[in-house]
Parts: C-alpha cells; structure tokens; sequence
C-alpha cells in the first residue's frame, strides 16, 4: 500500500446557508496533497481557498464528502481526536494574529505552554526557533516594534513549535512587500527542505505558487479547474483562469492590443515562439539569415521555473513572402 496522503479530500462539498440562501463554497473536491510537497491553491477572492484550509484543520465539517489527514479520518470523528490531529498542523495567517502584548519569545512560547510544556524545555524551544526564523536578536521585541516580514517570522516560529508535520499558509505573503514575500517564501522552503515539513500554500498570486509550489491546484468557483506540477501549468495552462493567473505573471505573450502595436512599429511578419530545453531557435534564426529573412526580436522573455528553461519570443521577419513563409515552418518545427 503506498503511504498515507498528508491529506486528501473525497468527493468534498461544502454549502454555506440553507435553501434560498444556500452557498455552495466548494463543490466535489478531491484532492491528494503528498507528504513532504509544497503544494499551491490559488484562486480568486471568493472562490473556497480559506474554506478548503477551513477544512484540513477540521474548523469546518464537509457538507458532504471525507477529509483524512496522514490516513486518519476526520469526518465523524469525536471532537478529542479532532483535537490530537490539530496539533499536528501549523497555522499562518494574513494578518499574523500575534498577541500585541507578548514579546516574540513569548508569542512563540505560547503554543508550548499549552501543550504543557515545561519552562525550561519551552525556554530551549523558544531560542531554537528564533533562530531557526532569523530573528535571535528580536526575541525581546513587541509585535509593533517588528517590520511586515519580521511578524510574519514570528508567526511561523510559532506554526512551528510544537513540530507539525503539516504547514498551512492562508494568505501569509499578501501583506508583505515582493522583497519581504521573497524573504518568507524562502524560509518556507528552508522548512519544507530541513525540516520535512509538508506546506499548504493559499494565494492568489501567482508568484507565489513560482516560488514554492512543486504543485498547484487553481481553484474556481468551488471547483478544482486544474492541477498539475507547477511548471505544466505555467507552461500548459489548460482552464481559462488558469490562463488568466499564469499571465500575471509571465508578460512574455504580447495581447491582442500590443500585437496592433507591434505590427505599426516593426511592420513585416510577427511570429511567437515558445522556449524550452528543448527547442531553442538558434538553428532556424542561422538558416533565416542564410536565406536574407532579417529579423528583429520585438517582444518576449525566457526564464526558468523549476529548474527548467520556459519562455516565448516574438521576431518581426522582413524579406521575401517565400524565404519567410520557410523561417516560419522552421520556427513553427521547433517549437
Ligand atoms: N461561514 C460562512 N458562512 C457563509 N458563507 C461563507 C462562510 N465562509 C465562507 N463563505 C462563502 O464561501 C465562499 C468562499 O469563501 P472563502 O473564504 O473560502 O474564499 P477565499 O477563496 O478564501 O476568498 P479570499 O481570497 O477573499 O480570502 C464565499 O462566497 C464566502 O462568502
Ligand atoms: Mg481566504
């Protein structure tokens, strides 16, 4: 048998309201996050993120369906047990949520003192996560006296206390800076990577799913409209919001609007190509050359995303209709 899915989801429905007023949040999911992965949700405002996360930490029940974390049940299951599967999943949030009148040692401690923990051993506990987060130095610091990014460390010093195997991550970059969301993705990672920890990641920015996820579910309306590793669906997008999420991204595809522009500047004949390991189009630009097809790259970008090279260029070729019509079928091989 293969191991246990850190969670899985089968057939899960989740209505807000009754009759009239009945909301349907999340319709028929099903869903295998592995263990040890970093896996993304994205989805726009409204369409069942946070009712998913709701879910894993069994804050909500399913309407229907059954949600199982590491092969436990947590559908119809007494609330104590509920309770003992909680404390194997870490919560960050948003807005932080720190206590405003704790120090960060002592917001991180706090889960430890729950627990029951010991002053010494919390003590101990304490000083290895600031450190652990970068922040040895702000252990004395009220939450007002830390920056957006330093919060967020304490946050997930805290997540992490008690050793949870599961992260989840609601929005825990959205109020940061792109160079502060840099600086939290990369110690999610450095905890996924270090600690084996399996991570949860909900946004709706996609890059954010880029730089951690090695999977993404994009989520509309309550349903799954895809999932697939990160980089198929940065290079493959299949759903149309998928599509509309990758493009936020990547403006490596002119619209419809900059290709009218493009076509009054360069005139001649605009042709996109993809990029990959694969298909470079070195060969096909020499033989353009060859065959007195001028060309100029007039739009694009190449980048890489999990290790692997992704991207389009745009080239306006002038010269002869035939000797072009032959660079564009070279083109058109290649990639
Ligand atoms: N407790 C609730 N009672 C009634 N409706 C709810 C409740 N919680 C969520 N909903 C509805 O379910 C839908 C999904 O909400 P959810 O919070 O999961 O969306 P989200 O994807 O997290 O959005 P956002 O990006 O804005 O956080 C929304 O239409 C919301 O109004
Ligand atoms: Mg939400």
């Amino acid at each position: 048998m293969s191991s246990p899915a850190a969670v899985e989801f089968r057939s899960v429905t989740k209505v807000f309201g009754r009759g009239a007023d009945a909301h349907v949040a999340l319709d028929d999911i099903d869903l295998r996050i592995e263990r040890g992965e970093i896996f993304g949700v994205i989805g726009y405002s409204g369409a069942g993120k946070s009712t998913l996360v709701r879910l894993i930490n069994a804050l909500e029940k399913p309407t229907s369906g059954t949600v199982t974390i590491s092969g436990t049940p947590i559908t119809g299951v007494p609330e104590s047990a509920v309770r003992a599967l909680r404390r194997d999943i870490g919560m960050v949030f948003q807005q932080f949520n720190l206590f405003r009148s704790r120090t960060a040692a002592g917001n991180v401690e706090y889960p430890l003192k729950v627990a029951g923990w010991k002053r010494a051993a919390r003590k101990a506990r304490v000083a290895e996560l600031l450190d652990f987060v970068g922040l040895a130095d702000k252990a004395r610091a009220y939450p007002d006296q830390l920056s957006g990014g330093q919060k967020q460390r304490v946050g997930i010093a805290r997540a992490l206390a008690t050793s949870p195997s599961l992260l989840l991550a609601d929005e825990a970059t959205s109020a940061l800076d792109p160079e502060t969301t840099g600086e939290v993705l990369r110690l999610l990672r450095k905890i996924n990577a270090e600690l084996g920890v399996t991570i949860v990641v909900i946004t709706h920015e996609m890059d954010v799913i880029r730089a951690v996820a090695d999977r993404v579910a994009v989520l509309a309306e309550g349903r799954i409209v895809e999932l697939a590793p990160t980089f198929d669906v940065f290079a493959a997008p299949r759903a149309a919001s998928t599509r509309s999420f990758v493009s936020t991204v990547l403006r490596d595809r002119p619209d419809a609007r900059e290709l009218e522009r493009l076509r009054d500047v360069h005139g001649g004949r605009l042709v996109t190509v993809d990029i990959d390991d694969h298909r470079g189009i070195g060969a096909a630009l020499a033989a353009a050359t060859a065959a007195e097809v001028r060309f100029e790259i007039v739009y694009g970008g190449v980048s890489t995303l999990q290790d692997k090279t992704f991207g389009s260029i745009t080239l306006a070729l002038h010269g002869p209709g035939d000797a072009v019509d032959r660079v564009v079928a070279d083109l058109e091989r290649k990639g």
